[in-house]
């Protein structure tokens, strides 16, 4: 008797325990993910991923066999909402033929809209913001249960930094790895503090351990990202703090951009480093001298400058004059000559004049930039530069001075790979050339693209290519 009660209990109890498996699991349904925006929106992607494999379920390209599409959204700029909603309306039809299908917007849009996909668009089952992705699964279940289900909770902590993520779509060679979240900045025209909430630093011993790891399983190339990666600052985790307001103890403990960029180098001399984005205001000598002492960090700045007039730079609350920036702009070419600078401009900010624009101009002279992204300025619902200043300088007006600083940036970017003819360059190589499955394409240290003969050569491999000819975005050459 006695043994028989004992068997049953055992029995349910394992029911119970395989009924929680099952529940826990995603049985192998298939996740569909799409991402819009920056390297941090395909970077989340990897994390999102990555929450959802070890639940059991499994990502996959092909957006027709998934049960449950996400779509990772971007609120930079007004046109990047359009691309999204658009989609977000294609995978509503797609629902139509398919009601099982769930559908869930992430990242900055479903943080600045919060509930409004639910309650007005009635587009999506299941709204997240980019602090709650370790919520998903149990969000799921919400939605499985009939209901629909939303967390857009920002953290003051959330780094993620425990989740190793899962490379997506990548080439087995390059890889982005975050080192921050969030901003604290609160430039004018900017919605990314409002999305990705208060900036907060991931554990060095984390970001190591992330690149080791790919280190080990042969990729070659990590970019190191966050939206202010000087800011960078270690202490235990937590949000920003400025190294002066830590306590004794947590300065001993501290680890600077600088400091950090030097452990991750120092992992193999096999992999090279990028990092995204500098903040002038931010960039210190410090960091340029590790980059100069390291053969493996590559000798490439993304430093945004937004606009070359101060005036515009303070109504920006950018925190640097263009004089500062034309200073950290030296301090580059004193520290690493060879080093190649990419910038952001905004175009046609709030009262910018025709004089202020010529500044925007005459600064891209000075620096020459190798590359920039150029955008007209979209004004954002709720940001600063929207509720204090008026978006007065007509889209005519913006699109035109946007051309200008297209065809200045074209003219330069020309010279700079005309500069690169006749050299011989050290390509990481990326994968097979777009154009001709005969040619592979990769990647010099200065972030140009070049395109060469394919040979015996593979992904992956480090190759001496001497240059011969270009474009002004590609070069042309032939392995030494
Ligand atoms: N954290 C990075 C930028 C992230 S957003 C930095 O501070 O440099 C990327 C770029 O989008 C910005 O550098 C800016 O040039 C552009 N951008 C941001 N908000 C914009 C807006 N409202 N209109 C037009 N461009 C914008
Ligand atoms: Fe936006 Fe400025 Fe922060 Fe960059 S630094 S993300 S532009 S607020
Ligand atoms: Fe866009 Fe958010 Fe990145 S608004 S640019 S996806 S931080």
């Amino acid at each position: 008797m006695i043994d028989l009660k004992e068997k049953r209990i055992d029995e349910e109890r394992q029911g119970e325990a395989l009924e929680r498996e099952s529940t826990k699991k995603g049985n192998g349904r298939k996740v569909y993910i799409e991402s819009y925006g920056c390297q941090m929106n395909f970077s989340d992607s990897e994390i999102v991923a990555s929450i959802l494999e070890d639940e059991g379920y499994e990502t996959t390209k092909l957006m027709q066999e998934a049960e449950i599409v996400f779509v990772n959204t971007c609120s930079i700029r007004e046109k990047a909402e359009q691309t999204v909603r658009k989609r977000l309306q294609s995978f509503h039809k797609a629902k139509a033929q398919k009601p099982e299908m769930i559908i869930g917007v992430l990242g900055c849009m479903a943080e600045r809209l919060k509930t409004k996909f639910l309650d007005e668009e009635k587009l999506v089952d299941i709204v997240v913001g980019p602090d709650a992705y370790r919520d998903l699964p149990e969000l799921v279940r919400e939605v499985d249960g009939g209901r629909k289900a939303v967390n857009v909770i920002l953290s003051k902590e959330e780094t993620y930094g425990d989740i190793s993520p899962v490379r997506l779509g990548g080439n087995g060679v390059t890889a982005f790895v975050s080192i921050t979240r969030g901003c604290d900045n609160m430039c004018t025209f900017c919605v990314v503090p409002f999305t990705r909430g208060r900036e907060r630093s991931r554990a060095p011993e984390s970001i190591v351990a992330e690149v080791k790891d790919l280190a080990e399983r042969g990729y070659k190339e990590v970019t190191l990202l966050g939206q202010n990666v000087d800011s960078y600052l270690w202490y235990g985790g937590g949000p920003k703090k400025d190294f002066d307001k830590l306590s004794e103890e947590e300065q001993a403990m501290s680890v600077n951009f600088a400091q950090l960029m030097e452990k991750v180098a120092q992992v193999s001399d096999q992999v090279r480093i990028r990092f995204s984005t500098s903040h002038p205001k931010d960039m210190t000598d410090e960091v340029l001298e590790v980059m100069a002492k390291y053969d493996n960090i590559c000798k490439y700045i993304h430093l945004p400058f937004q606009s070359g007039n101060s005036r515009i730079l303070e109504m920006m609350n950018r925190g640097y004059t263009r004089e500062w920036y034309l200073n950290r702009v030296e301090a580059i070419r004193r520290i690493i000559p060879e080093c190649a600078i990419s910038a952001d401009i905004i175009t046609g900010f709030c009262s910018e004049t025709e004089e202020e624009h010529q500044e925007t101009l005459s600064l891209m002279e000075e620096v020459k930039y190798h590359f920039s992204y150029m955008f007209k300025y979209s004004e954002r619902p709720n940001t600063l530069a929207q509720r204090k200043y008026e978006d007065d300088v007509p889209e005519e007006t913006k699109t035109r001075r946007l051309t200008e600083i297209i065809a200045m940036q074209q003219k330069h970017s020309l010279e700079r790979m005309k500069a690169d003819v006749g050299k011989t360059l050290e390509v990481l190589v990326e994968g097979v050339s777009k154009k001709s499955d005969k040619e592979l394409f990769g990647r010099t240290t200065h972030n140009s693209v070049v395109v060469f003969p394919r040979e015996n050569f593979k992904t992956g491999d480090y190759v001496n290519v001497k240059v011969h000819d270009c474009t002004s975005a590609t070069l042309i050459g032939k392995a030494v």
